[in-house]
Order: structure tokens, then sequence, then C-alpha cells
């Protein structure tokens, strides 16, 4: 089925933009690719191809992960911190985006607001690719679910748990690539952070077609009982600093320590996994932390042989170097 997927031209705002088919297409070309560079290979199947990387917000592993893809296979990406352009100042989105389009051949857009990124879309002429904003993370949940599947093997009838700020950019990709690929997910989190309705609705639309559940709490040890990969994210996005009291507040019961892990039921059977996107707050050694000694996760789970958060970053380049090949060159 594979063979017949041709992603050329097309961009990824959110994973909704993709069949299911379509991002697993998208997972065996990030193995291959993977796979590709462990043997040392570097490959020409990005030569010619100029990528703008153009960011509003801080970036570590999205940026360098791009950087490298490109560079892996000889295509070129640019830097471009929007704050030191004309991007929606002095310029309209439309404009820079038409500007870009006759100059690069992709764009990774990383920032504020969706709209931006649907505007860079629907003018540049070339694919865009989400690098996160406020709505949606999909580049990290293809990592996400590429990192669940080389650890368990396959997907389907697994059991996802994100706990904690369940209405996030990485929340809100995780539940609609786990309803794609088949996989059970839960979505725990306080009231206040429930995901939005409209999202939960999509989720359960692919869950269904895939024979997986959709689902949301507010209990952390109800929830990850039989629990293969718990989940965990800062609880407070960029963009919400102003939050941090109140979300220290609200999630402190969503923290993820070692007593959460084990009522998974998983432990000893070494069936459960622990991933997190990265940057983390699980010791006071960051400036943020010393300040509010609110950490999402323990040091403990975090360090623990079970944490694959590593392996989920390194998948970070994988599979943004598949979406690049994928959609720029129709190859692999
Ligand atoms: N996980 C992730 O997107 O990391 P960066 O913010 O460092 O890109
Ligand atoms: N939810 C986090 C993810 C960072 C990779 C944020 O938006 O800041």
């Amino acid at each position: 089925m594979s063979n017949k997927i041709n992603l050329t031209g097309r961009s990824l705002l959110s994973l909704d933009d993709l069949a299911d088919a379509e991002l697993l297409h998208l997972l065996d070309l990030s193995a291959r690719l993977k796979r590709k560079k462990q043997r040392h290979f570097r490959g020409r199947l990005l030569l010619n191809k100029n990528i703008a990387l153009v960011f509003e917000k801080a970036s570590t592993r999205t940026r360098c992960a791009a950087v490298i893809a490109a560079a892996d296979e000889a295509g070129v990406a640019e830097y471009i911190e929007s704050g030191n352009t004309h991007f929606g100042k002095k310029e309209s989105i439309k404009d820079s985006a038409r500007v870009l389009g006759r100059m690069f051949d992709g764009i990774l857009f990383r920032g504020f607001k969706h709209s931006t990124v649907e505007t860079l879309a629907r003018h540049s002429g070339i694919p865009v690719w989400n690098g996160l904003t406020d709505e949606d993370h999909p580049t990290q949940a293809m990592a996400d679910i590429m990192t669940i599947r080389e650890h368990f093997g396959a997907l389907k009838g697994l059991k996802v748990v994100y706990i904690g700020d369940g209405r996030n950019n990485v929340a809100l990709s995780l539940m609609t690539a786990c309803a794609k690929a088949g996989i059970n997910f839960v979505d725990c989190a306080p009231p206040e952070l429930n995901p939005p309705e409209h999202r939960v609705a999509r989720a359960l639309e692919a869950a269904g077609r895939n024979g997986s559940t959709i689902a949301v709490s507010a209990d952390p040890g109800e929830a990850v009982r039989g629990a293969n990969v718990i989940y965990t994210d800062v609880w407070t996005s960029m963009g919400e600093e102003a939050m941090f009291a109140e979300r220290a507040r609200l999630l402190r019961p969503y923290q993820v320590n070692r007593e959460l892990v084990a009522r998974t039921g998983n432990l000893e059977n070494r069936r459960v996994i622990f991933l997190h996107c990265l940057p983390a707050f699980h010791n006071n050694e960051t400036a943020v932390t010393k300040d509010i000694g609110a950490l999402e996760v323990t040091d403990e789970v975090f360090e623990a042989p079970y944490s694959k958060v590593f392996d989920l970053a390194e998948n970070r380049m994988h599979t943004i170097k598949a979406l690049m090949v994928a959609t720029l060159t129709g190859k692999g």
C-alpha cells in the first residue's frame, strides 16, 4: 500500500491533514532514513532543495533536527528568526509567504497563532510544515509514534496516557496521532485543562476507524492503569509564562512520579515507557524551576531505564527528514 502513496507538494499543518495510511508511510520512511544514517550513508535526496526555518519561538530539537535532516540529504536549511525580519510587522504574512515561496522549496514554521502557518501554506505555493503552533505540534507526534513503534514493535492495541496540560499543542497532536495509529489514548488533566471538544470528536472518529479508544480523565491513578506509555509535557507552554503559578497549583497532583508509573501494573513486566517531548523540568537545575519548584516529572522517572526521552529527541530528526523528502521529492 505504501508504494502508491505520493505526498509531493503537500503541507503538514496538523496530523489531520494526513490519511491514516499516509502517516504510517511517513513512519516507514523515517525508519528507513534512520537505518541509512546509522550505516553512515549521506544521500542526495534533498539536493537543490532550499528550506526556510521561520521561527517565532525558541527551539533546540526542532530547529537542529531540520538543519541536520536537510544537510544529511544535501539540502540547505536557512534559519530565519522572524523577529529580525519584516514578517507580520512591516509586511503581511501573506506577502512574506509569497516572497519565501519564490526563493525556497519548503518552509518549516514555528510560532504562536495557528492561522499564521495556514496563511503561509495558502500563499507560499510550496510545502509548509508546522514545527509547533499554539494548537498543534505534528512533527513531534510523528516522532512520538515512531519511538513507540520502535520500542514495542507494533502500535495497535497499546495504551498511551498523556498527563498534564491536556489542551496543549503536544497533547492534541499526540491524541490525533494515536487515533490514526489505532492506539488507545487517555488525556488525563484537570477539567480546566481538558482538550477542546471538537478535537476529541475528530480523534474519536479516527479511532473508530482504527479500532481504538479515546478518553478524557481527571484521575491519574485510574487513567494510567494498563498504560504502556506515560507521556507528559511542561505545564506552561511558550507564550503562557504568566500562567506559571496557576498551572503549578492545578497540575501538582498530575506530576509523573515512580508511584504513578508503578500503578500502570506494567513496570515489573517492562511493558511501560516514559516519554516527554522536551525540554523538561525534572530537577531544579533550570532558571525557571529554581524559582517555582514545579516539576512535571521527577528526576527518578526522567532518568529511569524505561525513560526513552532521548530516543524520542533523536527521532525528531528522522521524522522531519522523512517529511521533507516525501513532500519535496515524492521519493522514498
Ligand atoms: N520538542 C521540541 O519541539 O523541542 P524544541 O522546542 O527544542 O524544538
Ligand atoms: N507545549 C510546549 C512544547 C515545547 C516543545 C510548548 O509549546 O512550549
